[in-house]
């Protein structure tokens, strides 16, 4: 249909007669002469219609943005002081002598030729139109690039691209489960995968060797900018190998994306123990672009008289810290008061800083809240300990380790974007050696990963003391996003029953559950390990933006819903008769 796309044509086809197709961009009239934008994925190209060419200047007049044409033609450069040095199409344009109308178009809902902010819910609605924005079809090419770049170098290391079933049982990943109603067994259910977690350990059983697999995964879980409840996973397995073999692979993968998409090498990732991380940053995923950490001032200040630091400094459960930010004596009281409610809103109870005026004077040369409540020496060992600098700035948080870690992590990133603190592009790193279990609110042990984690620890040590074992678990985090996290699994069966013994699985709903994993432990399983990657949020970062949303065809909102399709929606009752399921939902 087409001899060349839109945004291809250059100088070097100069006299040379083509045929391009796409939408209408832009017309302009210009007195006698029509000028006329066309886009394609490629690009925009010029045409010009002529009046003496009167059949095809009558179509022109009655084009109309987003109308589909073919238009052919002879190439020719543009006359002086008409050319354009930003468009690449810009030296020349196409002289028609035949256009086409392919197909009309309704008036779009937001413009195309002129760039507008338009409301997300607006953008999602009419997603087709959405997509023909350029930075949008150019994201989802890229992406597109970036799975087969990544197939490539699977490929070459021996992996083998292997599907597993979407209709499945439960994957215990930590979210809520998608649930499908079986028509011929009713009552039953299938669950959607979380992960191909239990599968890819089946097929290494199976003798698969190495096996990777672009995934699909469903998780019903509070969505959050970096979230969907639908989203891919690049996952890896292989067998006969140690934690470092996936480590290298999975390093070796990013480092070829960025040095592909974004011209910029990676050094070694840094390795971050998991415990470190808490301390210093307060979560495992820091963002090493921003050069602020918490200091543990518990120890100081577990004396004082003021309450709100030294019950928590006294509390096993419980931490204090400071948040040097140098030069942030500049924060305005609003400005103080506006990261106040930000961290009240992750449950902070307050943030009490200290804003240093000049150091050498305790009484005069500090201004803060909570002077009054601290004692002399103690200021004094903050300013020393800390090395504060005029104009620095404290901020501390004390509380609930759970609430100091999350408003304070949440706090440096925050912080760091504010005030363009990055010090570097890219911050890549790998947090290591996690605890195997946490206690959730109930106070029941929970895995930190997934329950088929290898602790680096005997059966016997690992019963004895569960808190205090470490998994072979390895997260990477590139600029403060988890963009992918695996482990060595278990394997064999005692040490998985073990575990399950930990979680209070019972036996019999480990079987239920899970039968199907031990017979095939106790088959001959070879030691295996993997990881997997969030496609989704690597794109993300690769394409320079915050919202998954933007690097997805077609996602779903915040509240779960695709407002395209307007999916989820009600079915027939006779559906719902023939899967047996009788709802007890009523209409609001
Ligand atoms: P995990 O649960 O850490 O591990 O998931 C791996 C990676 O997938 C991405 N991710 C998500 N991306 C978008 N939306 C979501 N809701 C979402 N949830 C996770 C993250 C994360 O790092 N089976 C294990 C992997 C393994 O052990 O091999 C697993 O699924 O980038
Ligand atoms: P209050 O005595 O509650 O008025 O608090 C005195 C100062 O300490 C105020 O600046 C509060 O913002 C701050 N503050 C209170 N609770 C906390 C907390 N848990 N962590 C950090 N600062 C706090």
């Amino acid at each position: 249909m087409r001899s060349h796309y839109c945004g291809e044509i250059t100088s070097e086809n100069l006299d040379q007669e083509v045929t391009i197709c796409g939408w209408i961009h832009k017309r302009r009239d210009h007195g006698g002469v029509i000028f006329i934008d066309v886009r394609d994925i490629k690009g925009i190209c010029q045409a010009v219609i002529n009046p003496d060419n009167a059949e095809s200047f009558k179509i022109a007049e009655t084009l109309r943005n987003e109308f589909v044409v073919k238009i052919s033609g002879t190439i020719r450069a543009r006359l002086e002081g008409t050319v354009n040095k930003n468009m690449t199409t810009g030296e020349v344009e196409l002289e028609a002598n035949n256009i086409s109308i392919l197909s009309k178009a309704v008036t779009p809902v937001f413009p195309l030729d002129d760039y507008q902010e338009v409301n997300e819910d607006v953008r999602l609605k009419n997603r087709v139109l959405d997509l023909r924005r350029p930075e949008m079809n150019q994201r989802i090419v890229v992406r597109s690039k970036i799975s087969s770049l990544i197939r490539n170098y699977l490929d070459a290391n021996g992996f083998h691209e292997i599907e597993t079933p979407i209709l499945t049982r439960a994957t215990p990943e930590g979210a809520r489960d998608f649930i499908l109603p079986s028509r011929v067994q009713s009552g039953k259910f299938f669950a959607l995968p979380q992960s191909p977690q239990l599968f890819k350990q089946l097929l290494m059983i199976g003798g698969l060797d190495k096996y990777y697999q672009i995934a699909r995964c469903f998780r019903d879980e509070d969505l959050r900018a970096d979230r969907q409840p639908e989203f891919t996973q690049i996952d890896i397995e292989a067998s006969f190998i140690d934690q470092s073999y996936i480590m290298e692979i999975g390093e070796g993968m990013i480092k070829a994306l960025i040095q592909e998409f974004c011209e910029d090498e990676l050094g070694s990732f840094p390795i971050i123990n998991w415990h470190d991380s808490m301390r210093d940053y307060g979560c495992d995923k820091p963002d090493l672009r921003i050069p602020l950490k918490l200091i543990e001032i518990s120890e100081l200040v577990k004396d004082e008289e003021f309450k709100v630091f030294a019950e928590p400094a006294k509390d096993i459960n419980s931490r204090v810290v400071a948040l040097k930010i140098p030069g942030g004596n500049s924060l305005s009281r609003g400005q103080i008061d506006d990261y106040t409610n930000f961290v009240s809103k992750l449950g902070a109870k307050g943030l009490a800083y200290i804003k240093v005026n000049d150091k050498n004077d305790i009484k005069n040369g500090l201004q803060s809240p909570i002077l009054k409540f601290l004692k002399n020496e103690t200021i004094s060992s903050l300013i020393s300990d800390l090395d504060l600098e005029n104009d620095d700035l404290l901020f501390f948080g004390a509380g609930k380790k759970s609430v100091v870690n999350l408003s304070m992590s949440s706090l440096i990133k925050k912080i760091g974007e504010d005030l363009s603190l990055y010090q570097m592009k890219w911050a890549p790193c790998w947090v290591v050696n996690f605890p195997m279990f946490e206690r959730n609110t109930d106070g029941d042990l929970t895995s930190l990963h997934h329950p088929f984690t290898l602790p680096d620890c005997s059966s016997s040590e690992l019963k004895a003391s569960p808190e205090k074992s470490l998994a072979h678990a390895y997260d990477v985090v590139l600029n403060g996003y988890e963009i992918g996290g695996g482990s060595l699994r278990v394997f064999d069966t005692e040490m998985q029953k073990t575990i399950f013994e930990i979680l209070k699985i019972t036996k019999e709903e480990a079987e239920n559950k899970f039968g199907f994993l031990l017979k095939a432990l106790s088959s001959g399983c070879p030691p295996h390990g993997g990881i997997a990657f969030g496609l989704d949020r690597i794109v993300m970062l690769v394409t320079d933006t915050t919202n998954i949303r933007d690097v997805i065809a077609f996602p779903k909102t915040q509240s779960a819903t695709c407002l395209l399709t307007d999916a989820p929606s009600n079915v027939d009752k006779s559906q719902l008769d023939e899967l047996k399921i009788l709802s007890t939902h009523k209409e609001e």
